[in-house]
């Protein structure tokens, strides 16, 4: 199995739309950060179930939602209906014609793209000149970080680039240097959880990363790094027990280079 391959198969395990819903606010943040498309093109890249796809759609954009995950286009399809156009492809084949696109949006997607400069290949080729490129990543230093850093203690070496390194703002501004306008700005969500206890549940249940690691690792140490997950959870309850986390992200925005002397964007 090569790495896309794995990433489609990891992406299917568990209900991902309990995790959507949490991230949707982004989501809507993203779209807002683009504003009303007027039929102009977008392609939603990673879009797992749809949540950016949704959003510009309503906003008037004319919108192609992709997924290396044949699950994730299913459960989307399903949920947009034909306001919509699905496809199954990865961040680094994109099916579009050059520049045909005036937005690439991506929700915590692109950060998983394990061709890093594939993709970032793909999005220049996919935009129009003065597009822009809009995306989200966990911070390098925030919740999701931790969280990833306390599943990783429990498995072998992980093979290819962490998402989370597009949540340093230095190393995202290094691997866009061939985009203009650079902007990172942060933000973050409420991740709630009743108790440690039921922030496990919902992990072993809803989070396809902790599913796979799960399935990778022997029974014992499958539930020795649910009980690490757990006792991370307990170290950031409140003393009523509930766990209420600010999970930060960035919000990356850049544009495709316009050739010189040419005018706005289309
Ligand atoms: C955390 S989910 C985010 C999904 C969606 N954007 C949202 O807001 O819920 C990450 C998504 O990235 C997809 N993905 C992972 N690697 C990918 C790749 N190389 N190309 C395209 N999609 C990829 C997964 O299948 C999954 O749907």
């Amino acid at each position: 199995m090569d790495q896309l391959e794995t990433a489609a198969a990891v992406w299917a395990m568990a209900d991902y739309r309990r995790v959507a819903e949490r991230l949707m606010p982004a989501a809507e943040r993203l779209a807002a950060t683009l504003g009303v498309g007027r039929g102009r093109q977008a392609i939603d890249v990673a879009a797992g179930t749809g949540n950016v796809a949704v959003c510009l759609q309503e906003q008037g954009w004319s919108v192609y939602a992709t997924d290396v995950s044949a699950r994730m286009v299913e459960l989307g399809r399903a949920r947009t209906g034909s306001a919509v156009r699905w496809d199954v492809a990865a961040a680094e084949a994109l099916p579009s014609p050059d520049e045909s696109v005036n937005a690439v949006v991506s929700n915590f997607g692109l950060i998983f793209a394990v061709g890093v400069d594939e993709a970032l290949q793909e999005i220049q080729r996919v935009l129009r000149p003065g597009g822009t490129l809009a995306f989200t990543a966990w911070t390098a230093d925030g919740y999701m970080a931790a969280m990833t850093e306390v599943m990783l203690a429990h498995l072998p070496t992980a093979v290819g680039p962490s998402p989370i390194a597009w949540g340093d703002p230095a190393i995202a501004t290094v691997r866009l240097h061939r985009f203009a306008d650079v902007s990172v700005r942060r933000w973050s969500l409420p991740w709630h959880f009743d108790s440690p206890a039921a922030g496990r549940l919902f992990y072993e249940q809803g989070s396809p990363a902790h599913a796979a690691a799960m399935a990778a690792l022997e029974g014992p140490q499958a539930t020795a790094m649910m009980d690490s997950v757990e006792r991370h959870l307990q170290t950031l309850a409140d003393a009523d027990g509930q766990v209420r986390i600010d999970a930060e992200y960035l919000l990356i925005t850049a544009v495709a280079a316009r050739p010189e002397g040419s005018g706005d964007e289309g």
